[in-house]
Parts: structure tokens; C-alpha cells; sequence
């Protein structure tokens, strides 16, 4: 008998222990768990101790052992190289297994950290996996980071392995990945005993003897490995993502949780059968091919489709549809702004038209808010629904959602429908108490959460508390805010911190502001997220020159904009800031950002109560409309 998504979230947390011991059978345990759950010690939560098994396992051999060897496991299209790769389940545990050997030789054991800062290529997942089939812990840092970012990271996770490439591909050019990483190098405190490096065609790196090896060589000299077995509660990985402040947050994954955690979200969320083709178009090094790309789609048994291209101009708008007609690909996920990229180039919708979409069953969107015109225009060309879903680095897999593999219930345009089971999301008041439906608070989720979500933050056990749980004891702050409406349904509306969204990417303006603020002519600033077509936000930056600087306003500002970029990297979109005599602060000294960031996006907006001198309000206004007609008259 079918269920619906009501009763199956109401049983998830009556019994969350049944509920996810029963999903749990699907795992090869080569020891049992001890228990389902382990709340002895709250606020910490741990899932399947005692338990052993293999990610790697479980997302590869497990499909050979099954008789499914042949089936397709792995496509690597690239439209950037013109080239396109295929894996069967057999080939891809081979090429694993061998990696591993290779990574075993360079010295790695269980628990050692890996990082890889690698383009969409095979290579990349195939490493990762190689990691999980040793009880290494990888660590993927996005490549769009520039060499500082790359260089804390390695500092917070100490890896004894860095695997890169000569290059990676931007639209129109070339990005040698070698040198950045060569300069991270030199500038982290910790020494990284060895790298290895695949050669692309399109460059050759050059290498260090004695610490660089040649990662084709390597594999090709090394011996497939079989899995290591580890506790289901040891870590398989580290993903760094933006905080409130310039130190990245190291989110922690463990195994089993994980790994349950995932195979069920791919059957009752995306609602996918072993065999179907699902894609998730998303950069590397984001949480979305952690869960979407590698672990959630091989743990089913699915296809999954690594793609090196953009939505447009690689070579057009139809780049998308192209995919899915070729691999017949059953559900695809992106972020909103991808989709918004597609309808600027192509508002009619031709490249979608020209395809055989037939295969597809759903879109889904994540990763910023899906503006309703955004989801409109999909549902019309598309035919099929169109998914807001939500979630974070941190949860690991959707918190709210349409679960389309339980019970589809009707899409309300703005919401990402109603909390999976598993999550017991509330609104909270700034006093922790829970607000009535329809009222605007703290979106929380009520402790225990389910398996997968971060187990803690990597050897920041107290950070990881004061982040996330001690402002509302008992729950897990999200950070964003939101209500739930008379139906149940969830509305996520905007960060609470200084966190924002560019074309998906996570960014801290915290950050941005300590790389401008080291500009040795600015005496203040402030960086806020202000609305953008394309991107959804981008940032802007606030300036205050020191009265003793030597330059002119716009030589700062230029150069502002060129050391985020080489410090924290061009994926900041970091292209416009302006001058102002004086920041708006409160008597007490905090600038007023939510109020910089409503005046730049021009919608409404209350003087606040503790602002120390209104009187510097119309001048801001007049400077902001200036510097936005001047960027948008820019190309
Ligand atoms: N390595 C090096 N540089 C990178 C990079 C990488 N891996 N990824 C992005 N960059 C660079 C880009 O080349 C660009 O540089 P530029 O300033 O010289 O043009 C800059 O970082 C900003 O990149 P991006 O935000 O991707 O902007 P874009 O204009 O190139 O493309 C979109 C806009 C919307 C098409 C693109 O952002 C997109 O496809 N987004 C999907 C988002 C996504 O998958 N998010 C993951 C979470 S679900
Ligand atoms: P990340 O950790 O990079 O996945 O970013 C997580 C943040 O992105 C969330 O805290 C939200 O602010 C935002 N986000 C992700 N998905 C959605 C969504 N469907 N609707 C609104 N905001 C979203």
C-alpha cells in the first residue's frame, strides 16, 4: 500500500532508530552496528556505531558482485575538450581499485587526509572513491579557489597527498592548475610530502622530484587494492565551505550514515531505480557532487554524468539538452541560476525543443532560492516538475523537499515543498520559541538529525557547537531564515549571517571584506549581497579611504576587486564597489549591512531604530544608484 509523505515523515521521527535501521539493511555490514542510533551523549549524535562496512563497496563492487558489472556506472562528457568517457560498474571499481594501490604506494593509510583540487575530469571521482576504498578522507577543494583558499585548507587538514592537474577549462581559456598549487604550497605551514598530478593535453605541469609524481604512472605501476572495511562513524570526508568568518568551516562526513543516508534519498526523493541515468550539473568540488554526482547515484546503482562545460557557451543554451537526449538521463539537477543562464540566451525555449527530452522524469534546483519565474519558464519548456528542493553543505542531502519517490504533491512556486522525512524542521522566535504557521523566524531542525548530516566540524568539535548548535539548544541552526505556511510547506527567504549565494557558490563576505580591508589606502569597508539577474546575488562592496591615501577611488577600488580575485579566487564575481564618505552604523558601532544591501537591491526600507546619523542615508542612496548605472552601463 502506498504511503504518504506525511505519514512516512511522521514515522521517521517517532521512530527514527526503526526507520533508518530498516534502510540500513541494505548495507553489507561486516560487523553489525551495536545500535541505530547513538543519542547517550547530546548534542553529539552518532549512527551505526560499532558498525562496519565500505563506502567503496557499496557504490562499486556490490553492483559487480550482483551481476551488474556491465551496467553503465560513470559518463564523463566534456564539451570543453570535445571529448566524452564511459565506465561500466566493472571498469570503474578496476580503475578504483587501482588508484587506491597508487594512493596506498604514496604513502596513504586509513584516516589520512588527501586533497584534491582536480577540474571535471574522471580522475576526480575516481580518486575520491579511491580514498573511500582505503579509509582515507579526501578533501575536494573547488578549483575555481585561488591559491591562499587552497593554502588554508591544507593547513585545517594536514593531508599527506595533494592530487591535482596541469589544467583545468574556463569558456575561452586554459587555467594551469600546477602553479596554484605549487604556490599554495609555499604558503601553507603544513609540508605536503607528496603530489600527484595528471597531465591534460592542453598543458604539461612541471614536475618536483622527489614530491610530484606523474598520476598516470602511478596508477598505471600500481596494484588494485580490495576494500577496507571502517566504522560506519569514521570519517570519509571533509568538504570546506564558507563561514562567518575568513576561516573555512570543515564539514565532517562519516560512512554509514552517509552512505544510508544517500541510497534512500536516491529512491524516495529523486525517485530512481537502480539502472536510471541521473545527472547533477554541478562544479565540482561543491557538496552537490559529493552527494549527487559520486555517493548518492553509484550507492543505487544509477548512472551518473560528470560534465566539463557550462549551461551556455560551451557551445550554446541547448548544452543541456544535448546531455539528456544523449544518455536518456531520467532526472537532472542544477542550481536556478544555470536555468536562468539558459532562458537569458534562449527565452523561447528552442534548444529545449530541438531535443528528445522524453527520458525526463524531473528537474530538480538547489543550491540558492528558485525564483518563481525561474521554475515557471522551466515547467513550460521542460514539461516535467520542476523541484525546488533545499539543503547545505552541512545536511548533506535534502532537508525539505518534493519527494517525488514517496508521494508528489502539488508544486507551490517559492517553496521547496515540505520537510523529508527524517527532518523536523521548525520556525523559531530570536527567543527559541516556535512560531505559528505563517510566521517568519530561524528555520531549526529539532535534534537528533538523520543520518548524513555532519557529524561534527574537523578538529573544531567547540566551533562546530557555537556555529550551529548553541543559539537554540536542542536544535540545529540553519542559518537561513523562513516560515512554514498553513500547508505545511516551507519557505526558505534569506541567510541570517553574512553568508551569500553567487550563481550557487557559497561565499562569505566576511572574506571578501578582510582581503579589502588589508588594502592599505581603505580604512573601512563592507561587503553585501545585492540582487542580481543571472547570479542571484553578487557582491558589492562599501569603501572608506583612509584621509591619508595616496590613491584615487577608483585605482583602490580596482585594486580591491584584482586581490580578491588572486586571493580568494574569480569565483567571488567580485566586480563592483564604490567609495562613500562613511559607513551606516548603529550607536554601538555595527554596520548596518542589511540596511547597505536594501538601499543597493532599492526596495524599501525602515531607517532603523539605532542607527547613530540618518542624515548620511541620502548621499549613500545617491552613490549607490550611481555605481549600479555605471556597472550595468559596463560590459
Ligand atoms: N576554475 C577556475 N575558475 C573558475 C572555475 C574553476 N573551476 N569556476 C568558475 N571559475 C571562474 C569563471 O571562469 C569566472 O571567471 P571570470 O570572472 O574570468 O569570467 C568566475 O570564476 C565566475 O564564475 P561563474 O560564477 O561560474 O560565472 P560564469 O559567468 O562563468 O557562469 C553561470 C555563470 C550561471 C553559467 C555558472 O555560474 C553556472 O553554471 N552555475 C551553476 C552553478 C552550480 O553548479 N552551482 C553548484 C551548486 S548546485
Ligand atoms: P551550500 O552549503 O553551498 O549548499 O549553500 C547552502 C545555502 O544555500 C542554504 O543555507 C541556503 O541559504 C541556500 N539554499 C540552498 N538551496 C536552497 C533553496 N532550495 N532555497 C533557498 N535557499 C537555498
Amino acid at each position: 500500500m502506498t504511503r504518504t509523505v506525511a505519514e512516512v515523515h511522521a514515522e521517521s521521527l517517532r521512530d527514527p532508530s526503526g526507520f533508518w535501521g530498516r534502510a540500513a539493511e541494505s548495507v553489507r555490514w561486516s560487523r553489525p552496528f551495536d545500535r541505530v542510533l547513538d543519542d547517550s551523549r547530546p548534542p553529539f549524535y552518532r549512527w551505526f556505531p560499532g558498525g562496519q562496512m565500505s563506502t567503496a563497496y557499496e557504490c562499486l563492487d556490490r553492483h559487480v558482485d550482483a551481476g551488474r558489472g556491465e551496467a553503465l556506472a560513470l559518463v564523463v562528457e566534456s564539451p570543453m575538450t570535445g571529448t566524452r568517457a564511459t565506465y561500466t560498474y566493472r571498469a570503474l571499481t578496476d580503475a578504483v581499485a587501482r588508484c587506491a594501490g597508487a594512493l596506498r604506494a604514496a604513502g596513504v593509510g586509513r584516516g589520512d587526509r588527501v586533497v584534491l583540487y582536480l577540474p571535471m575530469v574522471a580522475e576526480a571521482v575516481i580518486t575520491m572513491l579511491a580514498c573511500a576504498r582505503i579509509g582515507a578522507v579526501h578533501s575536494v577543494v573547488f578549483g575555481g579557489f585561488a591559491p591562499a583558499e587552497l593554502a588554508a585548507r591544507i593547513d585545517d587538514a594536514e593531508p599527506v597527498l595533494v592530487v591535482t592537474a596541469s589544467a583545468g577549462l574556463e569558456p575561452g581559456r586554459v587555467i594551469p592548475y600546477k602553479p596554484l598549487v605549487d604556490e599554495a604550497l609555499r604558503l601553507a605551514k603544513h609540508v605536503v610530502p607528496h603530489c600527484m598530478v595528471l597531465q591534460r593535453p592542453m598543458v604539461h605541469a612541471e614536475l618536483v622530484p622527489g614530491r610530484d609524481r606523474d598520476y598516470a604512472d602511478a596508477v598505471a605501476s600500481a596494484a588494485p587494492v580490495p576494500c577496507v572495511e571502517v566504522e560506519a562513524t569514521d570519517p570519509l570526508y571533509i568538504l570546506y565551505t564558507s563561514g562567518t568568518t575568513g576561516q573555512p568551516k570543515g564539514v565532517v562526513r562519516d560512512h554509514g550514515g552517509h552512505l544510508v543516508a544517500l541510497r534512500w534519498s536516491m529512491e524516495h526523493v529523486y525517485g530512481l531505480r537502480p539502472g536510471d541515468v541521473f545527472w547533477a550539473a554541478s562544479d565540482v568540488g561543491w557538496v552537490v557532487r559529493h552527494s549527487y554526482i559520486v555517493y548518492g547515484p553509484l550507492s543505487l546503482g544509477c548512472t551518473t554524468i560528470l560534465y566539463e562545460g557550462k549551461p551556455v557557451g560551451t557551445p550554446d543554451a541547448a548544452a543541456y539538452f544535448r546531455v539528456v537526449e544523449r544518455y536518456g538521463v531520467d532526472v537532472l539537477f542544477t542550481a536556478p541560476t544555470a536555468i536562468r543562464a539558459i532562458r537569458k540566451e534562449d527565452p523561447a525555449g528552442q534548444g529545449a525543443r530541438a531535443h528528445d527530452l522524453r527520458s525526463l522524469r524531473a528537474l530538480f534546483l538547489a543550491g540558492e532560492r528558485s525564483d518563481p519565474a525561474t521554475v515557471a519558464w522551466a515547467e513550460r519548456i521542460l514539461g516535467v516538475p520542476v523541484v525546488d528542493h533545499w539543503w547545505q553543505t552541512e545536511t548533506g542531502w535534502p532537508i525539505v523537499a518534493n519527494c517525488l519517490g514517496i508521494e508528489p504533491l502539488p508544486i507551490k512556486h517559492g517553496s521547496p515543498t515540505v520537510p523529508v522525512p527524517g527532518w523536523d524542521v521548525r520556525a523559531l522566535s530570536d527567543d527559541g520559541t516556535e512560531l505559528a504557521r505563517g510566521e517568519t523566524g530561524a528555520l531549526v531542525v529539532k535534534l537528533p538529525m538523520p543520518p548524513g548530516a555532519l557529524s561534527t566540524l574537523h578538529r573544531a568539535e567547540a566551533r562546530f557547537v557555537e556555529a550551529y548548535l548553541a543559539r537554540f539548544p536542542g536544535y540545529y541552526h540553519t542559518a537561513d531564515a523562513g516560515l512554514v505556511d498553513e500547508d505545511g510547506y516551507v519557505h526558505v527567504l534569506a541567510r541570517t549571517d553574512d553568508i551569500i549565494n553567487v550563481a550557487g557558490h557559497r561565499l562569505s563576505t566576511g572574506r571578501l571584506e578582510e582581503v579589502v580591508a588589508a588594502h592599505p589606502d581603505v580604512a573601512e569597508c563592507a561587503v553585501v549581497g545585492v540582487a542580481d539577474a543571472l547570479k542571484g546575488q553578487v557582491p558589492l562592496g562599501f569603501i572608506v579611504l583612509q584621509s591619508s591615501a595616496t590613491k584615487a577611488p577608483d585605482e583602490v577600488i580596482a585594486e580591491v576587486i584584482a586581490a580578491v580575485r588572486a586571493q580568494v579566487g574569480a569565483v567571488a564575481s567580485f566586480r563592483r564597489a564604490l567609495c562613500v564618505a562613511r559607513l551606516p552604523k548603529t550607536r554601538s558601532g555595527k554596520t548596518l549591512r542589511g540596511t547597505l544591501q536594501k538601499i543597493a537591491d532599492g526596495v524599501p526600507y525602515a531607517v532603523p531604530a539605532t542607527i547613530d546619523d540618518a542624515s548620511i542615508l541620502p548621499d549613500l542612496e545617491v552613490a549607490i544608484r550611481r555605481e549600479a548605472a555605471s556597472s550595468s552601463a559596463s560590459p
